[in-house]
């Protein structure tokens, strides 16, 4: 058995990485939405800690899938006009773009609001930069419009894989799913 993606299919990390992520962005980004209108509190205090802990997994998850995407080639894609390709690759370049800058610019909006930070309250991790009240309102607003346009693009990708599957039937999708779950 191959790790890396091979002319059938994704390969087992990128395919486990790819969902595994998704159901960590639908956490993160369902409890950064819930949080932020908490009462100030322990609760609230608690809810941020874990979702800067799992912002801080998806950053090095998305590190580790970059590195490891840059080491393997990807399936061949299947027939499709010219302008569909082009907007295949911008939307998964714009999405790796986005896995970055989102848990990035939330650390540097912590760091520059002068707030601790800890993975799990297992590891201290450094601010990246001195309290800024002008960068902490800049690194927020990239947050959350990262976080909106992300959901977009994700949404227009989701709708993309569908049309693939459903309408054009071909193996975009099964050459992502898990073996166990329809996948080739
Ligand atoms: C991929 C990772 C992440 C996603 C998808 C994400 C998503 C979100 C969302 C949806 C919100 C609410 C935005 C709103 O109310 O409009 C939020 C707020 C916040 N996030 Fe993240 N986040 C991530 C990583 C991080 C990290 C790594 C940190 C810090 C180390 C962080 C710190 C914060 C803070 C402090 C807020 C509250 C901002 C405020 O008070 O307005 N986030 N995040
Ligand atoms: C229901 C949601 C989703 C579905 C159905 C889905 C499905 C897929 C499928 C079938 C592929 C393979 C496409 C191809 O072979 O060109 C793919 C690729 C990709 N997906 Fe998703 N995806 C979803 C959500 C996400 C999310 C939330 C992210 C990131 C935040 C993401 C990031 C990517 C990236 C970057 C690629 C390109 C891989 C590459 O070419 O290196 N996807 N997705």
């Amino acid at each position: 058995m191959t790790f890396r993606s091979t002319a059938e299919g994704w390969g087992p990390v990128t395919r486990t990485l790819h969902w595994g992520m998704l159901l960590l962005f639908v956490g993160i980004v369902s409890v950064g939405y819930y949080m932020t209108d908490l009462p100030l509190g322990p609760a609230k205090l608690k809810i941020y800690a874990l979702h800067k802990s799992v912002g801080i997994t998806l950053l090095a998850l998305a590190l580790l899938r970059v590195l490891w995407r840059l080491g393997e080639q990807r399936p061949p894609l299947p027939a499709m006009p010219a302008w569909q390709q082009r907007a295949a690759a911008a939307s998964h370049l714009l999405l790796y773009g986005l896995m970055l800058l989102i848990p990035l610019s939330g650390w540097l909006f912590n760091s520059a609001a002068g707030f601790p930070l800890q993975w799990f309250r297992l590891v201290n991790l450094p601010a990246l930069v001195g309290a800024d009240p002008v960068l902490k309102t800049l690194a927020r607003t990239v947050h959350h419009t990262g976080v909106a346009v992300l959901i977009g693009v994700v949404a227009l990708h989701a709708a993309a894989v569908l049309k693939h599957h459903f309408i054009d039937k071909d193996v975009t999708l099964r050459q992502m799913l898990p073996s166990w779950g329809g996948g080739r």
